[in-house]
């Protein structure tokens, strides 16, 4: 893989914005009169660190990699969107992507004006990697895949997702959203091992903290320093940042916590959807929800819209007919589900 030639050549050649004080270091005494702040104190008068350190240290020590393999950003979404902006030129380079998987890869290529691929996963939502291969042309610039798959919910076999990082020339990004929920390892382990891989993960799903928009990238420095030059300058808060430094020092049994309960209420899940005679098909999952083929899913859908219920209706999807896709809540919450679905 050749780095160089896979960025676009506006980004090849761009200057990152500069601030003066990328030229001290955070130790040194300063007087900071450099940036049109107010200098009269409310705790965040002053722009946050850009490169987010302590909270970088802080993920680094969680994940077992170094700060110079990291970059946050507001949501992973941001992640997807800067990916797309760093290597893929508008109307010239495309992406490839499986069909069903999660819908912002398709919109910030739309946004850049990208060519989507879709490769169709099997009827059982299985990889087909040499489908993957035979649609790569010479303006494929990134592979996406979901892992485990949202919305499907199944992992897909590391050995096939080795081979296509081993057999794509351009990057392959897994994102590992759902991760924390599934019976598997991290690619981040293996960023060292393939320089085109970027591992996307997220605080919005097992660590309870959506609201706080909190995305991570992880690749080899060369990949993580073209983020930064793209990356708007003071792209996370300083409220975020202290935030989720302490939440990580004080939250770490709280979330190991919840997760072994989603996983344990979605067994239990699965386990009374099966008595139902509504349902044609349950898929196997290694996320905190559920796709549920119903044999008539609009009926059920109206049926727990009327009692307030919002699950995800992905019948639209390919191979999803029928389907509806339901978030693992409280068990409270599951029995009210379950109960609007014995009613019907
Ligand atoms: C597969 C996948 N990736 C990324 C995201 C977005 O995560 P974030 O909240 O970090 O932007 C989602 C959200 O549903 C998702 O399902």
């Amino acid at each position: 893989m050749n780095l160089e030639q896979l960025v676009r050549p506006n980004i090849r050649a761009m200057k990152a914005y500069s601030s003066a004080r990328d030229e001290y270091k955070p130790t040194d005494e300063v007087t900071l009169l450099d940036a049109n702040e107010n200098p009269y104190t409310t705790d965040y008068n002053r722009y946050p660190d850009p490169y987010q350190n302590l909270l970088k240290y802080k993920i680094g020590k969680l994940k077992k990699v170094g700060n110079e393999s990291i970059f946050l950003g507001n949501g992973s979404d941001e992640a997807i969107d800067l990916i797309m902006r760093i290597f893929c030129e508008p109307i010239i380079d495309n992406i490839i992507i499986p069909d069903p998987t999660y819908g912002m890869y398709e919109v910030a290529a739309a946004i850049q004006n990208v060519t989507v691929k879709r490769v169709p996963l099997s009827e059982n939502f299985a990889l087909n990697i040499d489908d993957f291969l035979a649609t790569i042309d010479s303006r494929t610039k990134i592979i996406f895949v979901c892992n485990p798959n949202n919305p499907t919910g199944n992992l897909f076999d590391s050995n096939s997702l080795q081979k296509l990082i081993n057999s794509f020339q351009g990057i392959v990004v897994i994102d590992e959203a759902y991760i924390d929920f599934a019976n598997s390892d991290s690619f981040i382990n293996r960023i060292d091992e393939f320089k085109n891989l970027i591992v996307l993960q997220t605080f919005s799903k097992a660590w309870g903290l959506a609201g706080i928009r909190l995305g991570m990238a992880f690749s080899n420095p060369e990949i993580i320093q073209l983020f930064n030059k793209v990356k708007a300058p003071y792209n996370l808060s300083s409220v975020t940042q202290s935030l989720v430094s302490n939440l990580i020092d004080n939250n770490k049994d709280r979330v190991s916590t919840e997760i072994e309960q989603l996983i344990k209420d979605r067994q239990i899940m699965i386990l009374e959807l099966e008595k139902l005679h509504i349902i044609d098909k349950i898929y196997q999952s290694e996320t905190n929800f559920i796709l549920v083929k119903f044999k008539d899913h609009q009926k059920v859908y109206n049926q727990l819209k009327i009692n307030k219920l919002i699950v995800r209706d992905r019948s639209s999807a390919l191979n999803c007919n029928g389907c509806l896709r339901i978030t693992i809540g409280t068990p409270s919450e599951n029995k009210k589900v379950l109960k609007v679905l014995e009613s019907l």
